[in-house]
């Protein structure tokens, strides 16, 4: 499962979230939706500050993460069986 990646946004700024996951750092629209039936969602920063941002695309308040991501994880426990 993807986990959040951490990134420093500026407050004020407008930053356009990736929703197809098709960006080359997987949060931050780099225009790699185009052509698909993807458009990045457009935020304002509200601080200066570290925010972790979904990297899932299973987040209720994207582009933030809501730790929806660890719901989906699945226990590899195969280690166990040797
Ligand atoms: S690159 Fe993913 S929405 Fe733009």
């Amino acid at each position: 499962m993807k986990h959040p990646v951490k990134v420093y946004l500026e407050k004020g700024k407008t930053y356009h979230f990736c929703t197809c996951g098709k960006s080359a750092d997987g949060v931050l629209c780099d225009g790699s939706h185009k052509g698909s039936e993807f458009t990045p969602k457009e935020f304002i920063a509200t601080r200066n500050s570290e925010f972790l941002l979904c990297l899932c695309k299973k987040s209720t308040c994207t582009p933030y993460c809501d730790g929806t991501h660890a719901k989906h994880e699945k226990l590899d426990l195969d280690f166990l069986l040797d």
